[in-house]
């Protein structure tokens, strides 16, 4: 059920897949064995000293393989389904070694290795390696939340005007509620430009920087491919038809910033009545450092139901001396916090984990790998892929050519399968597909694009963006 077309691998000194095993995943492996170690340091419980003191073995030894290029091993057995899936297709590419694998199953392969070391043991089963690391990002985006969460407050009364109150005829209305649709995809698209794992190479000055206003209009421009307009004639249709059930789900990418971002999303959604209901869908196990777990779904909600305790801690010894909470914060976090809770009380906002968002494979295995989930996915109006990791499990990691239709690179989940699909995708990955004839070259011939190097360095910082339809009733 995979593509013909041939995935980016390791071996492949040009891609990105090639830098990131050789430069990105030590540095991610180190993280969390400074991460244990201090939780190691802090605790004193003398069983959970020890088992922490074996994870750090595993761990070191993790990161020794890789950088030795030696064979990846098998996942041992933690309980979990995906097992025999993972250590079946490790046989199946003959037992390959980190530098000659397909990027995608090695990336996996390597978040699903490290959280095993945790579920097999007692005291460790439910620990977030990366936690420590989303919160502290979390707390440095406050002014992107601030200025969001007045924004979202100063808009809700007139998402539920009517034509009459607004003085604008039927036709400016609709073009208004349009217009709205597109700056509350743009926000949550942009959103998805700092996730963590690439922390490596940003600063929280420059994430702060890709967050505001301002940034997101001037990088209007480097959205590549932008299918708004089909995404929310689909929605406008349903609507219109009368239709009482309508579900939104998004399958998310990254905690902290980016979920506040998609809860906004959310909540404009449901009150501007373009949806129903919307289901969020996490990842189940520490993945690719700042995906969204159950656990992060709850932390969010705790630090916008007291922004002052999370923003400015007072316990915090390494927190930086911050800045208390002005009144305006307090009052339009709270405001945000506030519209989530009523969404989620009334049963409009649902949380719907799953083990096949962290399988190794992509999702062009779907519909036979999980024909639960798949008929699920059936029963929305529209399914919105944030970020990079999806849009590369949605397009099968593959070399396609830039100028192949979205609909086709991502095979059976496109036409005919009864999916409505929304990728929102920052580039930090060399796949990309939609694009116009000749604007690939046009991208790799401008400064740092990568030339004619055989990179595609153009498409691995986050910077360019496709927003892809495909309509699959
Ligand atoms: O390209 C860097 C990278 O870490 C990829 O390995 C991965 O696909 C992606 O970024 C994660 O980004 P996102 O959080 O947008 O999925
Ligand atoms: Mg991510």
């Amino acid at each position: 059920h995979d593509t013909k077309t041939p995935p980016y691998a390791t071996s492949d000194k040009t891609s990105f897949a090639y830098i990131s095993a050789r430069d990105r995943w030590p540095v991610i492996i180190t993280g969390a064995i400074d991460d244990v170690h201090r939780t190691i340091m802090a605790s004193e419980d003398a069983e959970k000293t020890a088992e922490g003191k074996k994870i750090l073995e595993d761990l070191v030894a993790l990161k020794y393989e890789l950088q030795h290029d030696r064979k990846l091993s098998p996942i041992r057995d933690d309980g979990q389904s995906d097992v025999v899936l993972y250590n079946n297709e490790l046989e199946a590419l003959g037992t390959p070694s980190w530098f000659n694998i397909p990027w995608l199953f090695s990336e996996c392969y390597l978040y699903r290795r490290m959280s095993t070391s945790f579920s097999l043991s007692e005291h460790w089963k439910s620990y977030d390696v990366f936690a420590r690391q989303k919160a502290d990002t979390f707390r440095s985006s406050r002014p992107a939340v601030y200025e969001l969460a007045s924004h979202f407050k100063d808009l809700v009364p007139k998402l539920t005007a009517k034509p009459d109150d607004t003085g604008k005829t039927a036709a400016e209305h609709e073009e208004a509620q349009k217009l709205l649709f597109k700056e509350m995809c743009e926000i949550c698209l942009w959103g998805n430009a700092t996730d963590l794992s690439l922390l490596t190479s940003l600063s929280y000055e420059d994430i702060q920087k890709l967050q505001g206003a301002e940034a997101r209009k001037a990088s209007e421009k480097n959205i590549l491919a932008n299918d708004l307009q089909q995404a929310y004639e689909t929605l406008k249709k349903a609507r219109d038809a009368g239709q009482k059930e309508r579900r939104v789900d998004i399958v998310l990418d990254n905690s902290g910033f980016e979920l506040y971002v998609d809860l906004i999303l959310a909540s404009y959604l449901l009150t501007s009545n373009l949806a129903t209901h919307v289901v969020l869908h996490p990842k189940s196990i520490p993945w690719f450092v700042s995906d969204v777990l159950p656990s992060d779904f709850a932390s969010i909600l705790s630090a916008l139901a007291s922004p002052a305790r999370f923003f400015t801690p007072e316990d915090d010894e390494d927190a930086k001396p911050s800045v208390p909470l002005s009144n305006a914060e307090v009052t339009d976090i709270s405001f945000v916090f506030s519209q989530l809770v009523q969404h989620h009380a009334e049963g409009q906002l649902l949380l719907r984990p799953n083990r096949f968002w962290t399988h190794g494979g992509s999702f062009w295995r779907l519909p036979s790998a999980d024909k639960e989930l798949y008929e699920d996915l059936k029963a929305s109006e529209l399914v919105i892929f944030k970020g990079d990791l999806n849009y590369r499990k949605l397009t099968g990691d593959a070399m396609w050519d830039p100028t192949t239709p979205f609909t086709e690179a991502i095979g059976p989940l496109g036409p005919g399968s009864g999916v409505n699909v929304m990728a929102l995708r920052t580039c930090k990955a060399d796949v990309v597909v939609g694009l116009a004839p000749g604007l690939d070259e046009e991208l790799r011939a401008r400064e740092g694009g990568g030339g004619d190097s055989g990179s595609r360095k153009w498409a691995w910082s986050g910077k360019y963006a496709v927003v892809s339809y495909s309509g699959g009733k």
